[in-house]
């Protein structure tokens, strides 16, 4: 175990810089004055900026010898809800808030930039610093970034989110599957309508919709390997106008999620062909739309197993967590579909962090920053 390389100076600049972020929070795809205020620290710093679409905001630091570039990745966004609470530095904007935490994770980089442009010499790599905008919506800010060619010198990038569902004092991660895609889709049964009490003359969709609701779960139970977790769900039905008219169509919404990319596309295939073939056998036609929207987020176990070293070795074995996967998406993912990497949560879980991610009153724990900080450097000074 090691001791801290930060300065009490840049933790309190870390703390000063997360509550202006939190007062000033930005909906995704709107960032332009957190990106100012990054790219000023940034500047300020002697630290070049790459050109990318804003608003993202790229920073690069050279090491030693430049022979392998680490990535490091913060998002900025904040979300469309009304905050709650009390605390002194609450958001200035109606509607708007850091509810997730993106905040945090934004000054949490900036200290990484400042105290990597500061010790120069204590690195091997080069350094990208991604401040990536619309993490929470699609599309999203990563995969935006990696279409305009991001990681293309980039051998490995690594990610963290302060996480209220670990408990404070945990870091940690899993190897492999982390978190889950978030895939939509609508079905549209087009059947044919008529009067209800004639059904024999008619193709009622909202019977053959029955079916197939019912039949979607048996992906689940019959398709996938019960221990591959998977979720099908139907959010919305719409049809008819009234009690006794056999309409046209229905209409389904639903969401899917699963952990890893064969499992995904597993379930998205079994939907098409399976809707297709209740609603023809019905004498109805089934057309499904799918949308693919975050991939599955799976650690590339590599790079895992360097962080679980790196946090074992740096802050002692008790503080590493082997993690269980969530289904909750996250679009880190997009990264590690072209580069091996790992992402991490920071556990804050506790008294000072007790409502869930996007609650009007979620907080971070600021008392878990210096360790997130830390995390990032140690990766740098031991990436090889
Ligand atoms: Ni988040």
């Amino acid at each position: 175990m090691s001791t801290s390389v930060m300065s009490s100076k840049l933790l309190e600049q870390a703390i000063q810089d997360r509550r202006y972020l939190h007062e000033h929070p930005e909906l995704s795809g709107e960032e332009y004055e957190t990106c100012a205020y990054i790219r000023s620290r940034l500047e300020s710093l002697d630290i070049e900026i790459l050109d990318y679409h804003p608003p993202s905001v790229v920073g690069f630091i050279k090491g030693i010898t430049g022979e392998r570039t680490i990535a490091l990745r913060a998002d900025i966004d904040a979300l469309p809800i009304e905050e709650e609470g009390n605390k002194n530095y609450i958001s200035k904007k109606s509607g708007v808030a850091h509810v997730c935490g993106h905040d945090g994770h934004t000054a949490i980089l900036l200290a990484v930039a400042e105290w990597l442009s500061k010790n120069r010499s204590e690195f091997e790599s080069d350094v990208m610093l991604i401040f990536q905008s619309s993490e929470e919506v699609t599309p999203c800010g990563a995969d935006l970034l990696v279409k305009q060619g991001i990681l293309q010198e980039v051998d490995a990038i690594f990610g963290i989110h302060l996480w209220q569902g670990l408990k404070k004092g945990k870091i940690g991660l899993s190897h492999g599957p982390m978190m889950a895609s978030a895939d939509d889709f609508e079905i549209i049964i087009e059947g044919s309508g008529g009067h209800g009490s004639m059904p024999h003359e008619t193709v009622d969709p909202v019977y053959i919709a029955t079916h197939v609701i019912q039949g979607l779960q048996s992906i689940i139970s019959r398709k996938l390997n019960p221990l591959t977790p998977g979720v099908i769900s139907i959010g919305k039905v719409e049809a008819g106008t009234t009690y006794n008219i056999i309409p046209n169509s229905v209409r389904l919404s639903g969401t899917v999620r699963g952990l890893t990319y064969a499992s995904v596309k597993l379930l998205r295939e079994n939907i098409k062909e399976l809707t297709k073939g209740i609603c023809t056998s019905f004498g109805a036609k089934g057309e499904v739309s799918y949308i693919i929207g975050t991939p599955p987020l799976v650690n590339d176990l590599e790079q895992s197993g360097f962080v679980e070293k790196v946090i074992r070795n740096h802050f002692g074995n008790e503080k590493f967590a082997l993690v269980e996967p969530v289904m909750g998406g996250e679009d880190f993912s997009y990264y590690l579909l072209k580069k091996p990497g790992a992402f991490v949560f920071v556990g804050m879980g506790g008294e000072k962090s007790s409502f869930p991610h996007h609650h009007p009153k979620f907080d971070i724990d600021e008392d878990v920053i210096p360790d997130a900080i830390e995390l990032f450097i140690q990766l740098v000074k031991n990436f090889k």
